[in-house]
């Protein structure tokens, strides 16, 4: 088939098409993104080939060309500072990959408006077994007024984001994103190099039957959690249940599954975890900012993650997300079997 360059958006006009939402801007948020959609291309093109890991060489050892063979997550990490610093939009840089903030504003310069929170690289541990992985991020508006950004720069509410977005590095990989006008997807075409916009104004079902959670952890989790699960078990014709179980183990693909099928997402406090597993700056944040935009919700189980006060860089946060019928479900178990609140 030949395809029609006249019947594809990139995502490179799409972002520069939309760029008028934003009165003052000057263009920076559209090139910030751009930039963020160059680093995806290359981790993607790392990411396809991880299987030619015996080839290449493992991680740590040198490989046929004589370049020292990198863990995808600190490749993935590399590839996006190097891109955000190239791009000068940008002052300081949260990942999970490093304890401290990444300055990129040195020397007593200006540095750029914003800042980003990321996960280089979510669900890194199922390369091994070529299943779908991630990357997540947030930008924010710094909150400081110039020079090197500073904690109170990345320690702002999730209801003061900018834009998010996450790429799935799946059987198709795919970037999705909001500035909060809506959510729209790009699947990337291998074959011109251009994520195409392939899912435009993206919308969460209201309602669904697959819930996604750890369950091996089942003993370890709080009472409401637990009653939860066994509703989702149940059988019962109105509603549809027993509902079906998926947990990939990679976020943003459990996730970006439950945004085309609609469902719920949890990852809950457990006994040996008593804050959840998942961090609020790099992880929860971005993607409750993008389901919402999808129409879901997001909750730790009693408040909306996007008003949590962050404390610490990287903070921990028990997550409830998805449909908002499964997830206001799932919160009213909370609040009748685990009325300890966590924030
Ligand atoms: P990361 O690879 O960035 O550390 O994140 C892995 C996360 C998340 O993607 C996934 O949902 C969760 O860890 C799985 O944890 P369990 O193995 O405890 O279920
Ligand atoms: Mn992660
Ligand atoms: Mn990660």
């Amino acid at each position: 088939m030949v395809v029609n360059s006249h019947s594809v958006k990139t995502l490179t006009e799409f972002i520069i098409e939309r760029q008028s939402d934003f009165k003052y801007s000057k263009g920076e948020l559209t090139r910030l993104l751009s930039d963020i959609s160059i680093a995806a291309k290359i981790v993607h093109r790392e990411v396809n080939k991880a299987g030619l890991v015996d080839i290449l060489g493992p991680a740590g050892t040198e490989n046929i060309q004589g370049e020292v063979v990198q863990k995808l997550d600190n490749f993935a990490n590399e590839q996006f500072i190097a891109a955000l610093r190239a791009g000068g939009e940008v002052c300081a840089i949260t990942s999970e990959e490093n304890k401290e903030i990444i300055n990129l504003a040195l020397n007593g310069e200006e540095g750029g408006k914003y800042v980003v929170c990321m996960d280089p690289l979510d669900g890194s541990s199922n390369i091994d077994s070529n299943v779908s992985t991630g990357t997540i991020f947030a930008i924010y508006r710094r909150v400081s007024l110039s020079g090197e950004g500073k904690l109170e720069d990345m320690l702002q509410k999730g209801s003061q984001l900018v834009a998010a977005g996450y790429i799935i590095y799946g059987s198709s990989s795919m970037l999705v994103y909001t500035t909060g006008r809506g959510v729209n997807g790009f699947t990337l075409d291998p074959s011109i190099g251009e994520f195409c916009l392939s899912h435009p104004q993206m919308k969460i079902p209201k309602d669904g039957r697959i819930y996604s959670i750890n369950q091996g952890y089942f003993v370890h989790f709080s009472d409401g959690v637990k009653k939860y699960i066994k509703y989702c078990q149940e059988e019962d014709e109105t509603t549809n249940r027993p509902y079906s179980l998926r947990y990939i183990g990679s976020m943003v693909a459990d996730i970006h599954r439950n945004m085309i099928k609609g469902g719920v997402f949890i990852y809950p406090t457990t006994s040996d975890s008593p804050s959840g597993k998942l961090r609020l700056l790099y992880e929860c944040n971005p993607l409750a900012f993008i389901v919402e935009q999808a129409g879901g919700k997001a909750s730790n189980g009693f408040e909306r993650i996007l008003d949590l006060q962050p404390e610490e860089l990287h903070q921990r946060v028990p997550i409830f997300i998805g449909s908002t019928e499964m997830v206001e479900q799932a919160e009213a178990f909370m609040k009748q079997y685990s009325a300890e609140t966590v924030s």
